[in-house]
């Protein structure tokens, strides 16, 4: 029986059970107890290849930024180093940690919003490209005799994302010179004397091919302003930069990212309005996104007001579907096929309502009738799942395994209750 979130060699079922890189799910929770992050490495290595292919398609240069605030894992990172990968850093820390896993500081932009004197101070130092995000941002690398290179974030005017705190182009957004100040930008940084050697938008994230389209209009603008950036700088820009964003399908009712349409659009436009410089992309959810899931086991199930399904991990292990709403589609791991549905609150073991792994608490979900001791898998737990887990409760965060052909190892132990606590004074 096949369902529609098989991934051949990755995820899979068989005899009633879900297979993750040809490891039994169950299995592995057994092992390396839950709740627990399984990334499959294999499946990293397909997506930033399905990536390549499609720009190698369209002849035109360009280069692959990892977004590493997806999954800032250092295995993942060296994993992605060995296929060319570069960054997409948004702290200084982000940029110390891919230094540390063998990037170069050339192939590292740093694209921050907000950022400090002391985080300007160790960004100079560190020789990665700026891309500047405001005014206020290019007066004091100014100030502080910035020599490298820098680019420089535009707002395109429109956005698009999976929900609206990922939308990250038009008017109530804090990111990137809006498109009435763009051209004073550069003309800025050429009194400057700041050297300034690409432009940068990033419209939001997690879009799909309905957004396309849209995505394609912005490029358009961004080209345009590309143009006539290199008339005020009197020099070819060396890149363009136009973001992460390509989502993944979470629910059987979207379809997958159409990444050749997107590449081939890009480089259409590109071609169309003769600038030769290379393209960045800087994507994080395409790439990791659909290669880790979120292991749980059922602790209580109980028909309350509603039927109710109590898991091991909460909203500090994977906060998407409590922060957006977010779909992650829930299997039983050791139940895939089992006729009867009940319709069920996924609830986590937080003490908050809206706790939940369903989109919210009101959205029952239909699974196989669940036993206390099953285990749960919420897939495309492998972008924003780990990256974004929090202590509340004083819950420790989870585990990460990460399975590589024959191989599985634990890339993240769990902590410990002394981690937890260990920074704080009574
Ligand atoms: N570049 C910039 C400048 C960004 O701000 C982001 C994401 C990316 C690239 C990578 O976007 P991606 O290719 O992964 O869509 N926590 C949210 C997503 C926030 C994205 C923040 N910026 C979520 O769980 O959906």
């Amino acid at each position: 029986m096949n369902h529609w979130w098989e991934i051949p060699k990755h995820q899979t079922s068989r005899n009633n059970q879900l297979w993750i890189a040809n490891q039994k799910a169950t299995r592995l929770a057994k092992q390396f107890q839950t709740p627990l992050f399984v990334y499959n490495a294999n499946r990293i290595r397909e997506n930033y290849r399905r990536l390549c292919e499609a720009f190698d398609a369209t002849g035109a240069p360009y280069s692959i930024h990892y977004a590493m605030k997806a999954n800032p894992h250092p295995a993942i990172l060296a994993l992605l180093r060995k296929l060319g990968a570069r960054i997409d850093a948004v702290s200084p820390n982000e940029v110390r940690l891919a230094k540390q896993t063998g990037f170069s500081p050339e192939k590292i932009f740093f694209t921050g919003t907000s950022v400090s004197n002391d985080d300007l101070t160790e960004l100079i130092a560190s020789g990665v490209l700026i891309n500047i995000d405001s005014f206020s941002q290019m007066r004091r690398l100014t100030e502080k005799k910035f020599d490298g290179n820098a680019s420089i974030r535009w707002n395109p005017g429109t956005g698009a994302g999976i929900h609206d705190h990922t939308i990250t182009g038009g008017k109530f957004i804090k990111f990137g010179i809006p498109e009435k100040f763009i051209l004073k930008a550069f003309q800025t940084a050429r009194t400057n004397g700041l050297c300034v050697v690409g432009l940068h938008q990033h419209i939001g994230s997690g879009w799909l091919g309905n957004d396309v389209q849209k995505f394609l209009k912005t490029v358009e603008k961004t080209i345009s302003v590309g143009k006539k950036a290199e008339k005020i700088l009197s020099k070819p820009l060396e890149f363009i930069d136009f973001g992460g964003g390509p989502g993944i399908r979470y629910q059987e009712k979207q379809t997958d990212f159409p990444i050749e349409k997107y590449a081939q659009g890009i480089a259409n436009a590109m071609k169309k309005n003769s600038l030769n410089c290379p393209v960045v992309i800087e994507p994080g959810r395409f790439i990791v996104g659909d290669a880790g899931i979120l292991l749980t086991e059922v602790n209580t199930v109980e028909t309350k007001n509603i039927p109710v399904i109590g898991v091991n991990a909460g909203f500090n292990a994977l906060i998407r579907p409590a922060f957006y709403g977010a779909y992650h589609e829930i299997v039983n791991a050791n139940r895939l096929h089992t006729p009867v549905k009940v319709a069920s609150m996924v609830a986590g073991n937080l003490c908050e309502s809206g706790d939940v792994f369903n989109t919210d608490k009101y959205s029952l979900r239909k699974l196989p009738k669940t036993r206390e001791g099953d285990i749960l898998a919420i897939l495309n737990a492998g972008a924003y799942g780990r990256a974004m887990a929090s202590n509340y409760n004083l819950r420790e965060r989870p585990a990460e395994i990460l399975i590589d052909e024959k191989k599985t190892r634990v890339i993240t132990r769990k902590e410990t209750f002394r981690q937890l606590i260990q920074n704080q004074k009574p």
